[in-house]
């Protein structure tokens, strides 16, 4: 499938209805979300047949990319019930078979997952505002149940902070690429309408690589 076939599918997924500033409930646009997924897939091969997660799926508009390039299984993982609900219709609309989705709070999930993914996918709330740290519980979470690679957005001002977190975990990490992020207007406080954010994707080889390169 080409990138812009990808694109323009990603473009009927629902996103929320009622979106909860707590929660930071934005959908990654399907621009964004069809160039991270077609760069995993195509230059990275960690989507085709892998078991992959995506924390904080929202309405599945990673996890639905995900499904429709191949994955041999995508499970989504949401603490709010709203948001899982637009995304099973999403997932019953584009008739997939290889997603599955699961309620609960990310930080809580249990060391019983360790390592039972191969390739875990995000957009994580950001935490900046009342969920300060959110993004690293987020990223350590994902870090521990990826056997092979974690593909993450975060705000580019982060970015010093996660690389020496990264350092800290010996965890290797690259920028692939860098986006300009369309905020939905329904986030009125934010005063610009777009926002600088680069999104990086960590690659995880903790066998092949156990020091930082
Ligand atoms: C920025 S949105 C991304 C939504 C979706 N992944 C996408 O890319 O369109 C962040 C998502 O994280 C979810 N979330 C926030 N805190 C959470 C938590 N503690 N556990 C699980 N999900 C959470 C929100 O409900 C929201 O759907």
């Amino acid at each position: 499938m080409k990138r812009k076939e990808l694109e323009s599918f990603l473009q009927q997924v629902d996103d929320f209805e009622k979106p909860k500033l707590l929660l930071e409930q934005y959908p990654t646009r399907p621009h964004i979300a069809a160039c991270m997924l077609y760069t995993i897939h195509n230059t990275y091969d960690d989507i085709e047949n892998k078991v992959i997660g995506d924390l904080g799926c929202g309405c599945g508009m990673l996890s639905i990319g995900a499904a429709m390039l191949g994955a041999g299984l995508c499970v989504g993982f949401d603490i709010d019930e709203d948001a899982l609900e637009i995304f099973n219709k999403n997932v019953k609309e584009f008739e997939l078979t290889n997603i599955d989705m699961i309620q609960c709070n990310v930080c809580s999930l249990s060391e019983t997952i360790s390592k039972s993914f191969d390739t875990i996918i995000m957009n994580p709330p950001f935490g900046t505002k009342h969920n300060k740290g959110m993004d690293m519980s987020f990223l350590k979470i994902a870090l521990q149940m990826a056997r092979a690679a974690v593909y993450s957005l975060h705000k580019s001002s982060t970015r010093e902070h996660i690389q020496k977190k990264a350092d800290e975990w010996k965890i290797k990490m690259d920028v692939i690429a860098e986006l300009r992020y369309d905020l939905p207007a329904s986030y009125k406080f934010h005063k610009k309408k777009t926002e600088d954010v680069c999104y990086f994707m960590e690659q995880h080889y903790q066998e092949k690589l156990p020091r930082r390169c």
